[in-house]
């Protein structure tokens, strides 16, 4: 019996004309195709490499290398304001490039110039110069769902890495569900907390797809929680936890979310969870913050992870503590979700098991597969329409 509404075609998966049998996972273990699908998916799309916070003024720069592609990407604001991107080959570094001395005529005549656009603060790179889809368009409903919330004041950020033996994928796939929370996570909560969770179960609001894209709404109650003794005590002193600090910053735009988010408008409402394509997620949490993943491959069965906490700028030292309190939770829970990932990626190489049920709540990690090999063939099919047309010149 479900907790809330699925649509009329019964399910999700089937509403979003995703199939329902078992799935392989054969694109996560072949160091063959990694090599076709890092530069089919990375090499072709949008991708986020950070804020526009990270160069905020003229002579200002930060560096993103991406391995998926073999380049280090500059990114830098000019004379105007505008951000401008140069891509250089990884393990070479410009000399030349120091803060204080930042010069553009330079810079541009020693790199290569990438596509650069901005949605709302966040910097996007394309290494495909013949991919002119603006990055708008290719991020789509979701992107123009969330315009207006208040991303350009919640600059105060908590930053973790971390270099994971799996593949890229697999951690996408575990933050893209969370029906695992109330078993995996139950020693987050006191115990009879736990066990009440742990016998509802998850469900989701509400999940919705665009393009390659995904997204999935949640309820969450926890900020504050409706009894205090529902959370662990150093929880209770500081009035913060994983789901941010129980009191909303004062921001006037917190106060009227932008349409695309809670889509349901439920009054239980905790976070939405948005997968933009190929990797990088943003999750919106009701109490007034929120967090990005990014998923950087390295090798078929490797990726560096980054999990990073945006915050209003704390006021007083009790904000720090509070927010300090959500970051170290978080990472807590961040360490929980991809412990299991190694293992998955070490059982899924023994291919004892070739395909592997996925139920309704996993419709997000179908539909990211389904959008990555869809990539990988339209780039193949295109090669091989390139080496058919040169093969009858
Ligand atoms: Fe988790």
């Amino acid at each position: 019996m479900a907790h809330f509404p699925k649509p009329p075609e019964g399910s999700w998966t089937e509403h979003f004309g995703l199939d329902t049998g078992p799935m392989s996972y054969d694109d996560s273990i072949s160091p063959e195709y990694f090599e076709v699908e890092r530069e089919a998916v990375f090499g072709h799309s949008w991708l986020n490499v950070g804020r526009v916070e990270q160069a905020p003024a003229v002579g200002a720069f930060f560096i993103k290398p991406i391995d998926a592609v073999r380049s280090s990407v500059v990114i830098a604001a000019d004379h105007s304001g505008e951000m401008r991107a140069w891509s250089y080959a990884l393990h070479g570094r410009p000399a030349f490039l120091q803060h204080d001395t930042f010069d553009f005529e330079n810079l541009e005549s020693g790199l290569t110039p990438l596509q650069v656009d901005v949605w709302e603060g966040f910097v996007f790179v394309n290494f495909d110069q013949d991919n002119t889809k603006p990055l708008a368009d290719f991020l789509g409903k979701f992107a123009a769902g969330m315009t207006g919330y208040p991303f350009d004041k919640l600059t105060h950020v908590y930053k973790f890495q971390s270099h994971v033996r799996s593949n890229w994928k697999l951690y996408i796939d575990a933050f893209a569900e969370f029906y695992h929370a109330p078993v995996l996570h139950a020693k987050q909560y006191v115990s009879d907390e736990s066990v009440k969770l742990m016998s509802y179960g998850f469900e989701a609001l509400h999940y919705d797809i665009d393009g390659p894209h995904g997204m999935v709404s949640s309820w969450g109650g926890m900020a504050p929680p409706k009894d205090p003794m529902m959370v662990k005590p150093t929880e209770r002193v500081l009035r913060s936890g994983n789901f941010g600090p129980w009191d909303k910053p004062d921001i006037s735009e917190l106060a009227t979310l932008p349409s695309g988010l809670n889509p349901t408008k439920h009054r239980s409402w905790g976070l939405d969870s948005y997968v933009f394509f190929p990797n990088f997620m943003i999750v919106v949490w009701e109490p007034g913050w929120y967090l990005t993943y990014h998923y950087w491959p390295t090798a078929y069965n490797e990726h560096i992870f980054e999990g990073t906490l945006y915050m209003a700028p704390p006021k007083t030292p009790s904000d720090r503590m509070r927010q300090e309190m959500a970051a170290v939770t978080f990472k807590e829970f961040g360490l929980q979700d991809c412990n299991t990932l190694e293992a998955t990626q070490t059982m899924l190489e023994t291919r004892t098991v070739s395909e592997f049920p996925l139920c309704d709540q996993e419709v997000l990690l179908r539909h990211l597969h389904t959008s990555a090999r869809r990539f990988v063939e339209d780039v193949r099919s295109r090669s091989e329409e390139t080496s058919f047309s040169a093969a009858n010149q």
